[in-house]
């Protein structure tokens, strides 16, 4: 059986960009593989965060998971600092990268452009990125646009890893979803869609109003041309508000394309956040029952069990080929 892995930081709440781009993947592939996906705390450490808030935003994304359509019964859900292998195996895989390939990865020189003190672990982050994956004998790694250059330096670390330790890491493939890998900011639609966006009405969030959803898409960016057609490079607001609808709705963007024929954007954006609310207000509502319930405990219990299993099994392994202590 296929073995897919991924995580996701609980920093706040969510974006409609990591939902498109990471949940609708999961829910897909939950059923044809071996899923186990982590709340990555570690990772969301790497800059500062407020003890409370961090508390609260780990519930808040189990929560999520579930609520997307995660089936607990089928995948494994987790919080990666409840399993101590990654730490290890994280440091592990910090003594196998080189200091120049971390400091060329975009996501670094974004977070650590103009701030001061920078913290070592953003650096290191790719390192633990690829403990979380490697841990689990991982095929297949679902994740948005955004991450694919981390799954290339995942790949390159088990293979240099194997190549001084024997064959013991599984080397993983990158998913990116056909449509959604990026979805966009509605203010700016040549930018990422981003939960630390500082423009809020650019960003979409899972647990947003219906109220909220019509008046950011009523405002978002188009452009003065007035026809609905899928052209990124001249027409990326239109563009963005296509692929939202569609990776939701499931109908084509040529379909859609159709559907909007003749009319102007007014009646196109209205579509459009209809079909985001409509989505969306199930999972709100159950993420709500939810949240408070000893339900998710259980579940991150027995998440936290099973992927302890795995995960030192294969630390085990890791240490034994490098000669770590008395393991053989
Ligand atoms: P994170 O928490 O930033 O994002 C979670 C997932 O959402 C995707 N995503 C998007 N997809 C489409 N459009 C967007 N605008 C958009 N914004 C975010 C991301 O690509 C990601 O799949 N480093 C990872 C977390 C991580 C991880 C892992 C992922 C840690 N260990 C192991 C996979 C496997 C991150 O920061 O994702």
């Amino acid at each position: 059986m296929t073995t897919i892995f991924s995580g996701v930081q609980p920093t706040g709440i969510i974006t409609l960009g990591n939902y498109i781009g990471a949940f609708r993947q999961f829910v897909e592939v939950q059923h044809e593989a071996d899923c186990i996906f982590s709340i990555v705390d570690q990772h969301a450490i790497t800059v500062q965060q407020d003890p409370d808030d961090l508390k609260k935003a780990i519930r808040s994304l189990a929560a999520t998971y579930i609520a997307s359509g995660i089936d607990p019964e089928k995948s494994v859900l987790f919080i990666q600092s409840e399993v101590p292998a990654h730490a290890q195996a994280g440091w592990i895989m910090q003594c196998v990268s080189y200091i120049g390939e971390l400091e060329r990865m975009t996501q670094f020189k974004d977070k650590s452009e103009g701030q001061e003190g920078v913290s070592a672990a953003l650096l290191t982050y790719p390192p633990l990125m690829a403990a979380d994956i490697l841990l689990y004998n991982t095929d297949i790694v679902p994740v948005g646009d955004d991450q694919k250059q981390h799954l290339e330096l995942t790949r390159d670390l088990a293979e240099r890893f194997n190549r001084r330790y024997g064959d013991v890491l599984t080397i993983p493939e990158v998913r990116i979803p056909k449509n959604g890998a990026r979805i966009k900011s509605l203010q700016d639609p040549l930018k990422k869609m981003s939960k630390s966006d500082p423009n809020k009405r650019g960003t979409l969030y899972l647990l947003d109003t219906a109220k909220e959803i019509e008046k950011k898409i009523k405002s978002a960016v188009t452009d003065s041309e007035g026809v609905v057609r899928f052209d990124v490079a001249e027409k990326p607001g239109v563009s963005n508000l296509l692929t939202i609808e569609s990776a939701l709705s499931d109908v084509a963007i040529e379909d859609l394309v159709g559907k909007y024929e003749g009319l102007g954007y007014g009646a196109f954006k209205t579509g459009v956040a209809e079909a985001v609310i409509e989505h969306l207000a199930p999972i709100q509502e159950k993420y709500y029952e939810l949240l408070d319930s000893t339900i998710l405990d259980e579940i991150l219990d027995q998440g936290a069990e099973k992927a302890n299993a795995i995960a030192s099994a294969t630390l085990q392994k890791m240490e034994a080929a490098m000669g770590l202590g008395r393991k053989r």
